[in-house]
């Protein structure tokens, strides 16, 4: 194996590599751009919608509790095993098809939901729906993270976390607007239009040049970089994959995913994956209605609206600090600071839910009440910027090229497995500790996640794709 020291060196004395030339955003890179806006948008649309068109549901089909939860949830059993379709896909035909096929399951999945005439169809919808989340999960950050410039990579993958979040608030947006009538029909059915658009512009992106080169196809690659970064010498740009996938070995069977050499990066991508869940985020964003419920908002209207703009529009609002920051103060700060804003503010709300617990019939929300709603934005905006964008990105540039795809398809099913225990158990974790224990867990899972991080996670901004792998090249010596 080579020196890691000469591919750095390399990389520095080569013009085009380093920023700043290279790095300015160009009409190609744009298209990019969208294709990873309308991935994350269905994959927050599609998990948050259902939440509202339940109600509906019951009403056309009189379903028993068990094809409740199993509407309910299966879209997140879909998305576990989409990701690991996803990145095989994503290795073997390339990212930009990948997309496509994850264009195309959104479209045909949210079709069959609206027509459904049985709960079978229903939930085969649900899965396919799923699906397309789960291989859009892996593919759209991928694809994002390996054709973003490098100073641009983090805001690339963030982009994907703040479409995820755009997704859930019109989800919120869309049930509340469509819950009188109860068309949960009209509800499903939406994401089939950007569905087709996500197909349509995925099938003019261009493809990763670092696919290309895994693949043995130089002059494709050359012609790919050319397109989206006229201007750019593309040959020192190809030797410094070339010099990196080299380096890896080439081998890229699902065992190499799991050799001893990447165990840092594999640990990181799925330690990452499993606290963002563990510390709390879904089982707020899922269960938001009911906490504001507990915490003393007694009518649905303003449950719908507390959750709509203090949980939804928040979330929107507090992504943007993370496109702002991430590839300028970085990974570690920004994980380290949310951490401890996320911990301090479940904290608070387990503190509040003793005084709410004490005064249940009140008529409205109670000073503790309205304390639990500041908390918990505080715990969003702190998630915003930290846990939710940041997983992505890392996840996305840890890995070496040749088991990228596959990885990351491991890290993002455990993120889905992890999200689909939460949410399960949430409510029954409730009954059996209590609602103040419960927060009291998450915050003591994100002091935990700090601690990790603080150790374990490295500073990944302004290095190449191919620069971070010396990072466990280094470790190892
Ligand atoms: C997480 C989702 C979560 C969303 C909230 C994403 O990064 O993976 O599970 O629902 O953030 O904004």
């Amino acid at each position: 194996m080579d020196s890691p020291v000469s591919l750095s060196s390399a990389q520095e004395a080569l013009p085009g590599v380093k920023p700043p030339a290279g790095q300015s955003i160009t009409p190609w890179l744009i298209v990019v751009l969208v294709v990873v806006l309308f991935s994350g948008g269905l994959f927050g649309y599609d998990q948050g919608v259902i939440s509202g068109a339940l109600h509906g549901i019951k009403a056309t089909f009189a379903l028993s509790p068990l094809i409740i939860e199993v509407v309910t949830s299966w879209v997140t059993l879909g998305a576990l095993f989409g990701a690991l379709a996803g990145g095989e896909l994503a290795d073997r035909i390339g990212r930009q098809r990948t997309v496509l096929i994850a264009g195309a399951l959104f479209t045909l999945g949210s079709l069959i939901q609206a027509l459904a005439p049985d709960t079978v169809i229903l939930v085969a919808g649900r899965l396919v729906v799923g699906a397309g989340v789960g291989v859009a999960a892996v593919a759209a950050p991928l694809y994002a993270a390996e054709l973003a410039p490098t100073t641009w990579r983090g805001r690339f993958v963030s982009a994907y976390q703040l479409a995820i979040t755009v997704g859930i608030f019109l989800a919120y947006l869309i049930d509340g607007w469509l819950s009188k009538s109860d068309a949960w029909r009209w509800m499903l059915g939406a994401s089939a239009v950007p569905g087709l658009l996500l197909f349509g512009v995925a099938l003019v992106a261009p493809e990763s040049p670092r696919w290309l080169m895994k693949m043995g196809r130089r002059d494709d690659a050359a012609t790919q970089i050319t397109k989206i970064r006229p201007g750019v010498e593309f040959k020192p740009r190809l030797e410094a994959i070339e010099l990196a996938l080299q380096q890896e070995g080439g081998h890229a069977a699902w065992g190499a995913v799991f050799r001893s050499e990447w165990r840092r990066p594999l640990m990181i991508g799925i330690g990452l994956a499993v606290f963002q869940q563990i510390t709390g985020i879904n089982a707020i964003i899922y269960y938001a209605d009911q906490i504001f419920a507990a915490a003393g908002f007694m009518t649905q209207s303003s449950q719908t609206t507390v959750t709509t703009w203090a949980i939804g529009a928040v979330n929107v609002l507090a992504t943007l600090i993370a496109i702002a920051y991430i590839d300028r103060v970085g990974r570690r700060i920004l994980l380290l600071a949310g951490l401890i804003g996320m911990g301090a503010s479940l904290v608070v709300v387990g503190v509040t839910f003793q005084f709410i617990g004490r005064a249940v019939a009140s008529t409205g929300p109670s000073t503790a009440g309205i304390v639990t709603l500041i908390a918990l934005v505080g715990f969003i905006i702190s998630f915003a910027f930290s846990m939710g964008p940041v997983t992505w990105t890392v996840i996305n540039e840890i890995f070496p090229g040749h088991i990228r795809g596959r990885a990351v398809a491991v890290a993002t099913a455990v993120n889905w497995g992890s999200a689909f225990l939460v949410s399960q158990s949430f409510l029954s974790l409730i009954a059996a500790i209590g609602i103040s224990a419960t927060f009291g867990l998450f915050a003591l899972f994100c002091g935990v996640t700090w601690i990790w991080v603080y150790y374990r996670v490295p500073e990944t901004k302004g290095q190449s794709l191919e620069q971070i792998q010396q990072i466990w090249h280094k470790a190892d010596r």
